[in-house]
């Protein structure tokens, strides 16, 4: 009986140990991010910025999925930020998802902190982003998720992979530009150009600019991840003469579909295969914004060059075909044909259909008044979700969720819906309602089935929102226009294959409805991803409740988490 036992003990062992390799070859990695001030000169003009190991766009990360990641941030500029890992759901992680005094304080100059950062059914392409003020604008970089070594593509494998970053380029420091703006209550200025990967391409007049050329081989395949971190402006891409098939949307594969052009949003990740069977040549790529609003960004295209082995000359400006700044068919168009793949690499479809908790947000931009001497107007830019303007505490909510000391840092009430119904969509002729401040979460129980409706209204300057929520894909259900109606408008969703996304698009004049299980116990950031919008007060944070096992239930805090400045 003893012999039996002691043979038993070391066979299952080795049994778990096999299985684990079958399942579970998920990897360790660890990078380290030196954040300093670097210069660079574009547009003939010479700016200092903060990014990571001196690099615009920063370092890639490239690992498998389910994989785990560890990011030792070190500071060594001259404020506080965080990073934050955009669409990474971080299950039971909040201390590592980083936006800044909703889960950390900033990491302060001369410190570190090393976030993990935890991967489940994530698949394709992500990125990571500063995630305090506008230091995102040059504190970014992609984040590619490879198939697990025991899986493939659900599509033939490309010879090759090619990140693209969609960017928003300013001469001057971004930190610097929303801190004017709010002290003095103004619009933030628009970007000087944008950029694809860093390159400002040949379309601004500054002949030291450089142009981001991808080199592709004759009737090969080319997967492209394409990671808009541009920072108020959705956009069109396209590539002349080359049709793009997207086969995933925010790190889950979608139905392949084929288009000549591309919308996507802020925050927004796509995966778009290029097959390379046009005559051996030189081909523009370009990317313009895209916006119905009354206060549109700058219409500038950016270009970049597709070229195949051996070509020269032959580039052709003329060629180029975006759909206009203000094309909301083109937008809608290309929006309304992504669904989820029915394909074994996607996790397994769970739609809610019962629904435990409804949410409806209307989503504004307002008037405050403004009183401080550096006030230039008697308002200030201000913005709303359920016209509430989000300020951000002192305190990270996170740490005063967990520690149960939530006094004076947040409130749990934020209104489940609108506090007043006007015609959200009509020609309002109010330029501001007048929003109230707070700093109010919605709390969910945990496991329940979610559904949040995003209205968008045309109060200040109308137009879409491409609005993010943290440790969660959601199922854009459903999407229209008008105000969105609880009776008949819930029968026209798509419960059967929604795409499954962390930022959606929700339409100027209309709405977008998602919905997911609150499976994922923390504390979650939801905004818009135009920063100027966040940073008037587009946001909102979804405390989800621990379970009733330790399984279900937030991990403890890592080690180091940097102190809250004045604690
Ligand atoms: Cu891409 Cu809250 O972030
Ligand atoms: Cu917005």
């Amino acid at each position: 009986m003893g012999l039996l036992k002691q043979g038993f003990v070391p066979w299952l062992v080795g049994v778990l140990f096999l299985i684990s390799l079958l399942f579970c070859r998920a990897d360790v990695h660890h990078y380290e991010f030196f954040v300093r001030e670097s210069n660079f000169t574009k547009l003939c003009n010479t700016t200092t910025l903060l990014v990571v190991n001196d690099s615009y766009p920063g370092p890639e990360i490239r690992v498998h999925r389910g994989d785990t990641v560890y990011v030792n941030v070190h500071n060594q500029g001259d404020y506080g930020f965080t990073i934050h890992w955009h669409g990474v759901k971080q299950p039971r992680n909040p201390w590592s998802d980083g936006p800044e005094f909703v889960t950390q304080c900033p990491i302060q100059p001369g410190t570190n902190f090393t976030y993990e950062v935890i991967l489940s059914d994530e698949i394709g392409t992500l990125w990571w982003h500063a995630h305090s003020d506008w230091t995102r604008g040059s504190v970014q970089g992609a984040f590619v998720i490879l198939p697990a070594e025991n899986e493939t593509y659900p599509f033939p494998t490309p010879d090759a992979d090619q990140t693209i970053i969609l960017q928003s380029w300013y001469n001057g420091d971004y930190k610097q530009i929303i801190d004017e703006a709010l002290a003095t209550g103004t619009s933030p200025r628009q970007p000087d150009a944008y950029a694809i990967s860093g390159h400002l391409g040949d379309t601004y007049g500054c002949p030291n600019d450089t142009i981001f050329r991808m080199q592709v081989d004759y009737e090969k395949t080319y997967l492209l991840r394409i990671i808009n971190a541009a920072m108020n402006e959705e956009k069109f891409f396209a590539i002349v003469n080359h049709n793009l098939t997207v086969v995933a949307q925010d790190a889950s594969y979608v139905q392949r579909f084929t288009s000549d052009y591309l919308l996507i949003s802020p925050g927004q990740t796509m995966d778009v295969l290029v097959y390379a069977n046009q005559n051996i040549g030189q081909y523009y790529m370009a990317t313009r914004p895209f916006s119905d609003s009354a206060a549109p960004p700058i219409d500038n295209i950016t270009t970049g060059v597709f070229y195949y082995t051996n070509s020269v000359g032959g580039l052709n400006a003329s060629l180029i075909t975006l759909p206009a700044i203000n094309d909301a068919n083109a937008s809608n168009n290309f929006v309304s044909q992504i669904r989820n793949a029915n394909v074994t690499q996607n996790p397994p479809l769970k739609v809610p259909t019962d629904i435990d908790r409804r949410v409806y947000i209307a989503i504004a931009t307002n008037n405050l008044p403004c009183n401080t001497s550096e006030c230039l107007n008697s308002v200030r830019f201000a913005a709303s979700l359920n016209n509430v303007s989000f300020l951000f505490p002192r305190i990270d909510i996170l740490q005063a969720y967990y520690n149960r000391s939530t006094n004076g840092v947040f409130t749990e009430d934020f209104p489940l819906e609108p506090p007043v119904f006007y015609d959200f969509t009509g020609n309002l002729t109010v330029l501001g309602r007048a929003a109230d401040e707070g700093t109010r979460a919605v709390v969910l129980n945990y496991g329940e089935a979610v559904e949040i409706v995003l209205q968008a209204t045309e109060l200040g300057a109308g137009g879409s929102h491409p609005i993010h929520l943290h440790g969660f894909s959601f199922y854009r259900v459903g999407t229209g226009f008008g105000n969105f109606n609880n009776v008949t408008d819930p029968s026209s969703y798509n419960l059967v294959d929604p795409p499954l996304i962390n930022t959606v698009h929700v339409p100027r004049r209309g709405w977008a409805a998602v919905r997911f299980f609150a499976n994922n116990p923390g504390v979650w950031f939801m905004h818009c991803h135009f920063e100027r919008h966040s940073s008037w007060g587009m946001d909102t944070v979804f405390i989800v409740r621990n379970g009733t096992t330790a399984e279900t239930s937030i991990l403890p805090p890592p080690p180091g988490m940097p102190r809250c400045p004045g604690t």
